[in-house]
């Protein structure tokens, strides 16, 4: 505690960025994010590898955090990490590191799902730069569309830890759809930025890619990396320079199938449901046309919508401190004996 200010350290280490930062009450003072260079030379993440880098950078991180924030380890009131869900062997370094400084301070710790984290992350201070006023948060109930490499999710969200998946994907998440296609064309892993950065200099008419349609609010991405795997091939085969000459219209292409079968689900539920706030989280929130399009959507249908800052969106342990810190207000803690959980329901 700190002038009768909640302090929280918070801790990610859910996939292949080890994050460490510090929450006073909404307020984030550091967030320092370390990721893993490691990974770009097998196209994806080597979950082997990952742990072990998380092992040498978890205390450098949270050193980091503690020093840009100004703040002591004697003023933090409690410890969020991510308990799940995410790669074991990863999660287990901030489970483990979590644990041990919990009871080297005798202060609670918190576990927080990770997808909460990526949706509570809108409930972070921010003012604006131009007017400096506080940005608007989301009112309940709003619909999030949670979009990253491990997940794609409609979130009908009705309260800061009150949340229901309406809509899921049954197969690839969308993040895995953009990062697929990248390594289909032979870009590095992460490949979704750089099909953001390509698609806004193409034409995301030119090529026609299939997409899946599935029951209710769910969604699909195998069969539209398939298309594009045998679409490619066909084209190679004919022009070997194809992916070369047609690369800006193949990455707009495919992020406007990706983006249609996103949007298709998104409107019908928010019809639906009836409802007009509507969010987006997760890593591909960051995509500039995703950014773009909700925002057009937005003004079509009478939305609010919410962008989260691009900092919010991939992986850091800004969202998991202001989740945890929901959490602590409602004094929901975990003892000694929590594990780390691959997998975890809401
Ligand atoms: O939330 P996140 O950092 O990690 C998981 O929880 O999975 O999301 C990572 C995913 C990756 O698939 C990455 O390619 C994608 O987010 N991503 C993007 C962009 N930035 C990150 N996808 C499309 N456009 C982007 N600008
Ligand atoms: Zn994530």
């Amino acid at each position: 505690m700190l002038d009768n200010q909640t302090i929280i350290l918070g801790i990610e280490s859910s996939c292949d960025d080890t994050s460490a930062a510090i929450l006073k009450n909404s307020t984030i003072l550091s967030n320092v994010i370390a990721g893993q260079k490691v990974h770009e030379l097998y196209g994806g993440v080597v979950p082997e590898l990952a742990s072990r880098a998380h092992q040498q950078n978890i205390v450098p991180v949270v050193d980091a955090a503690l020093k840009k924030a100004g703040i002591s380890l004697k003023n933090i009131d409690a410890i969020a990490f991510t308990c799940g869900p995410g790669l074991l062997g990863s999660l287990l370094v901030g489970t483990s590191f979590a644990k041990g400084l919990s009871l080297g301070l005798d202060i609670p710790m918190i576990e927080v799902n990770h997808m909460y984290g990526h949706i509570l992350a809108h409930f972070i201070d921010e003012t604006s730069t131009e007017t400096g006023i506080l940005k608007e948060k989301p009112s309940f109930p709003f619909i999030c569309l949670t979009v990253s490499g491990g997940h794609t999710q409609l979130v009908l969200v009705k309260g800061y830890l009150e949340m229901e998946i309406i809509g899921s994907t049954i197969d690839d998440a969308a993040g895995e759809a953009f990062d697929k296609t990248a390594k289909i064309l032979g870009l590095p892993y992460p490949g979704g930025p750089l099909i953001d950065k390509y698609a806004q200099e193409g034409d995301s008419m030119k090529f026609e890619f299939s997409k899946s349609r599935m029951p209710a609010y769910d969604f699909s991405f195998s069969g539209l990396k398939t298309s594009i795997l045998y679409f490619i091939q066909k084209e190679v085969k004919k022009n070997p320079d194809f992916i070369k000459e047609e690369l800006v219209n193949i990455c707009a292409s495919v992020q406007k199938a990706i983006l249609d079968s996103l949007f298709f689900k998104l409107e019908m539920a928010a019809k639906d449901l009836n409802i007009k706030h509507i969010a987006i989280a997760g890593g591909v929130s960051a995509n500039s046309g995703l950014r773009a399009r909700l925002q057009e959507t937005g003004e079509k249908l009478g939305w609010k919508t919410y962008i989260p800052k691009f900092e919010y969106c991939t992986d850091n342990a800004a969202m998991i401190a202001i989740a945890g810190n929901f959490m602590y207000q409602k004094g929901i803690f975990a003892d000694q004996s929590v594990s780390a959980k691959a997998r975890m329901v809401f």
